[in-house]
Formats: C-alpha cells, structure tokens, sequence
C-alpha cells in the first residue's frame, strides 16, 4: 500500500471512531473478519478480541483499513528485510531500544518486538498525548529527520518511532508503541486482545 493508500485508510479510521457509531462499528465494516467467528458490537466495546488476517498483506503493506481494538488503532505491518535491517541502524537514536519499559507482553521482548519477525502489531496511539502517528516507510531524508530509516511519525509533537514502534530518544513521547496481546491461530490470522495461553 502506498503512503497516501495508508493516509486515507487513517483518515477513515477517524472519521470512524469520531462518529457516534463509534470504533466498535468502525470494525464490523473494516476488518476482515474470518469464518463464523464474530462477536456483537457490544462484546467488541467491551473489549473482546478481534481477527485479522494477514494473508493477502502485501511485503511492506500495513493492513488497512486499520483495524480497530477497545476503540484503538491497530497497525499491522509486514516488513520487508530491508525494514528489518534498519532496526540495528537505528538503536543508538532510540530511548528504549531493547523494550525495557512494559510495553510488550513477553514474547514480543525480542529485538523485532514481534512474534514473527515480518509481522509488527501495535497499538497506534502515541505514547505521549494520544494521537495516531502516520506510518512513514520510506528510508528517505524527511522534513522531520534527514536521516529517516522508515517507522511511524507523529505530527501532533513531533514524536518518532522506528520499524518496531520503538520511540526515538529526545522527542515527547516517553516510552515505545504498545504492542497488543495476541497470537496466531493459522498461519495468517492473528488474534487480538488476548494471550494465547488465556485464550
Ligand atoms: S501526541 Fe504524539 S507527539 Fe504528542
């Protein structure tokens, strides 16, 4: 998907969740739900987990339209090698960078804060007041940063995040993207809001 493809899909994530249908409607048009497996509106604003599939999830592509989970943003990626490579680039400019803070359940405590090393799930909220940062792939010199790698950027205040939501030192946002519980249950659809082991 392309940059301004990602764009429109965050744009119509908001208007979504500032509707009054709210984000629980938002999920029963955008995700693709898989199978018979589909809880109600209300189960899903409670919090239920949600279904995703990543089958057709193009290398560099983040899923869209983003899905959504407790009326948050969900980003899903699948990152090619080469996003894979910038993650040893970038460690010296990152405030966290082996995820010391708790915000990842322990099997995303990796190096690619993921449970596979292509697939990254967060949670799109910018850990300093909340806005959703825009998914900037290209390792390209930046208006923000001469020197970008490719991660999510945050226009609100100026945060930045590498290809593992890991947050840059030196800017608002104290601590790295959250990542979700979740688990796979095939090969391609991952769950999420919940561990494996609680599910
Ligand atoms: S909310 Fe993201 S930088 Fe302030």
């Amino acid at each position: 998907m392309s940059e301004n493809g990602v764009n429109k899909a965050r744009r119509n994530f908001l208007l979504g969740a500032t509707s009054v249908v709210g984000a629980a409607g938002v999920v029963g048009v955008a995700v693709p739900f898989v199978g018979s497996w589909n809880p109600s509106a209300k189960a899903l604003a409670a919090g239920a987990p949600i279904k995703v599939d990543v089958g057709k999830l193009a290398p560099g592509d983040m899923l869209g339209p983003i899905p959504s989970w407790r009326s948050k943003p969900i980003f899903v990626v699948y990152r090619t090698d080469e996003m894979l490579e910038t993650l040893d680039e970038s460690t010296d400019r990152l405030a966290d960078p082996n995820s010391q803070d708790d915000q990842q359940p322990p099997y995303a405590t990796n190096p690619t804060r993921s449970i596979k090393a292509e697939i990254l799930v967060l949670v799109g909220i910018c850990t300093h007041l909340g806005c959703s940062p825009k998914y900037r792939p290209a390792i390209e010199p930046k208006e923000f940063d001469p020197n970008w790698l490719g991660g999510f950027y945050c226009p609100c205040h100026g945060s930045k995040f590498d290809m593992a939501g890991r947050v840059y030192s030196g800017v608002p946002a104290p601590s790295n993207l959250e990542v979700p519980p979740h688990y796979y249950e095939t090969d391609s659809v991952i769950v999420i809001g919940e561990d494996k082991e609680t599910a």
